[in-house]
């Protein structure tokens, strides 16, 4: 049973919180890949599930056992370190059976289980070798094989790959997540590789400053992200976040800013501060106008080019400023406002440097967190007319969602027990409009 229970867990440097209250589930046979920026905590938090350093607050529970003072050779968890941390003066073969040779296993028991090891990572060749004689990738594998020769409950890996050119990480991934399919284990992988997390993960953990932002599914990270912070640090380009406000356009809750007007749904709301988010790869040209047209006021012909009252047409209007190649697809960025928003989609997207782009979105791709908080809002439309929008849950600090029918479906909202990525991904469904702006 390789469930692990991180309870509170904590650590400080000095007056530095490396980790800061940490609570997670990591059930048995996850794939579990903490990902944030440099110094957010991810090699701290591993190492004290490792043993290999006394936390200063919390639990570690393995199974039903509390393993947070327990010295790391008595955990059952097998670690991988980025530098492999290979023995240089013992050939492949001894450094597979070397834990083996420590717990004193019998010699006859050593051999086969470091050829069953070798084989399963195709090192059967090398077994002779010392690791200087060894490519990146190869040594990166005689390092997992000595975690694997161990059999232990879960394998505990930091960044494993970074030290790989890119073909190779790639091949390497593939691998990692074929060998979690085969082996059933726990895995616990710290990278600040959103790729690498996306790809490989069951679950990803975002940590920011040491506290998890968000937990969930790389589906629901992706599509939901929690806050400002998960949204911005995923995808490539990221999320563009445009300051913005919302306001009510005859009965339409309405997110207004320079050069961009994104009628959202019907209904009504006390005019508050967001930050619009919206996904360089969910944002289409609608048309373009001549180049050097002013930002926001061309009207070009087209389904959905019109102007109102209100402002211009709907959408977002900037001028372009830059067009990437990325060889199958290209990232467009415009000045909306003085802001930059990339758009992101097949080459060529037919925009060119200088002219006016209309942009137009979906909606029910539109994210929009609080200005002052920087969490996500949920829609979810009332009788009470100022609480269509509120604060989606923080895994900290769950907020009660009231269940209300939503426009797109009449499916209640999750009760108040509901967790933080259960809520996220519900915040899809209830967004969820087939208008198009
Ligand atoms: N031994 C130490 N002494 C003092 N401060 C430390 C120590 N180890 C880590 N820290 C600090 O704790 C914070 C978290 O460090 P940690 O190594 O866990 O980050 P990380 O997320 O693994 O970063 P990276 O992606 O760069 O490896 C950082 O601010 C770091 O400077
Ligand atoms: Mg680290």
């Amino acid at each position: 049973m390789a469930e692990i229970r991180i309870e509170g867990l904590t650590r400080y440097f000095g007056g530095v919180r490396a980790v800061d209250d940490v609570s997670l589930d990591i059930a048995d046979g996850d794939f579990l890949v903490l990902l944030g920026p440099s110094g957010c905590g991810k090699t701290t938090l591993l190492r004290m599930i490792a043993g290999l350093l006394e936390p200063s607050g919390g639990r570690i529970m393995l199974g039903d056992r509390d393993i947070t003072h327990l010295p790391a050779r008595q955990r059952d968890l097998a670690m991988v370190f980025q530098s492999y941390a290979l023995y240089p003066h013992l050939t492949v073969e001894r450094n597979i059976g070397f834990p083996l040779r420590a717990a004193r296993r019998p010699r006859a028991e050593i051999a086969r289980q470091v050829r069953d090891v070798a084989d399963q990572l195709e090192l059967g060749e090398l077994l002779g070798r010392r690791p200087r004689e060894l490519s990146g990738g190869q040594r990166q594998r005689v390092a997992l094989g000595r975690a694997l020769v161990r059999d232990p409950a879960a394998f505990l890996m930091d960044e494993p790959l970074s030290n790989l050119d890119a073909k190779l990480r790639t091949a390497t991934r593939t691998e990692l997540t074929a060998l979690h399919r085969t082996l059933r284990r726990t895995f616990v992988y710290v990278t600040h590789d959103q790729v690498e997390a996306m790809s490989m993960a069951t679950r990803v953990v975002l940590l920011n400053g040491g506290r998890v932002e968000q937990a969930g599914t790389p589906t629901e990270v992706y599509d939901s992200p929690a806050s400002v912070f998960v949204a911005g640090f995923l995808g490539a380009p990221p999320m563009n976040l445009l300051p913005a406000r919302i306001e009510n356009h005859g009965g339409t809750l309405t997110a207004v800013a320079e050069g961009l007007r994104i009628p959202l749904w019907p209904g009504a709301s006390e005019p508050r501060d967001v930050i619009v988010g919206l996904r360089p790869e969910n944002a289409f040209q609608l048309t373009a106008a001549g180049a050097g047209a002013p930002v926001g006021t061309a009207s070009p012909a087209g389904a959905g080019a019109r102007t109102s009252a209100a402002g211009p047409a709907p959408g977002i209007h900037g001028v372009v400023t830059t067009v990437e190649n990325l060889g199958s697809e290209e990232v467009a960025w415009c000045d909306v406002g003085g802001q930059a928003v990339a758009l992101r989609g097949p080459r060529p997207l037919g925009l060119t440097v200088g002219e006016h782009a209309h942009l137009t979105v979906n909606v029910s791709r539109v994210h929009l967190f609080d200005r002052a908080s920087g969490r996500r809002l949920e829609w979810r439309p009332s009788a009470a007319r100022d609480q269509v929008l509120s604060a989606a849950p923080t895994p900290a600090d769950p907020t009660p969602v009231i269940p209300t029918p939503s426009p797109a479906s009449t499916a209640p909202t999750e009760a108040a027990s509901t967790t933080a990525s259960k809520a996220a991904s519900d915040t899809t469904a209830r967004t969820a409009t087939s208008a198009t702006v």
